[in-house]
């Protein structure tokens, strides 16, 4: 049975009004994979027809929670960042994506890697909140990204890559 991103966004509605902790964004972990199987949703946001980049593909207008669809043509390792007071899940749609998670207990507050795990195509994997973590992706990734707020204008942490400094 297909899954359309009218139905997640309505179930990630549902579990957020019950549950906005760990457990919540676990589900929307599990519920991103299951969109992720549907064909219909692949072939419209996360296919080689789109176009090249970023794209907000739904905002709700009373939780504020988004889901993002990125097509990117280049690979890409970011620096390690979080997303403030936000959550993220990340799910891949074709290549793959590398997950380093950070954590500031170094010297002077530099980070150290703590776990590091793959996101093969289907895969979605969840970051709490302030949970510090980078990625790593390959030439022609598509994933999509869902985040507890709108991250337009949210602050977030951003380290240095080589320092691994604030
Ligand atoms: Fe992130």
């Amino acid at each position: 049975m297909g899954y359309s991103l009218v139905e997640f966004c309505h179930d990630v509605r549902a579990i957020l009004r019950e549950r906005d902790d760990r457990d919540g964004r676990e589900q929307v972990r599990q519920k991103l994979e299951a969109l992720l199987r549907d064909p219909g949703f692949c072939a419209t946001h996360v296919a080689p027809g789109n176009d090249a980049g970023m794209e907000q593909i739904y905002h709700d207008p009373e939780l504020d929670f988004c889901v993002l669809a990125y097509n990117m043509t280049e690979p890409r390792t970011s620096p390690p960042h979080d997303h403030g007071a936000s959550w993220a899940v990340y799910g891949q749609a074709a290549g793959h994506t590398d997950m380093t998670v950070w954590s500031a207990t170094g010297d002077a507050g530099a980070l150290e890697p703590v776990r590091t795990f793959r996101l093969e195509a289907g895969q979605a994997g969840l970051f709490d909140v302030r949970e510090i973590h980078s990625i790593d992706y390959t030439e022609g990734a598509r994933f999509v990204r869902v985040t507890g707020v709108d991250m337009t204008g949210e602050e977030r942490r951003v380290f240095d890559p080589e320092t691994r400094a604030p």
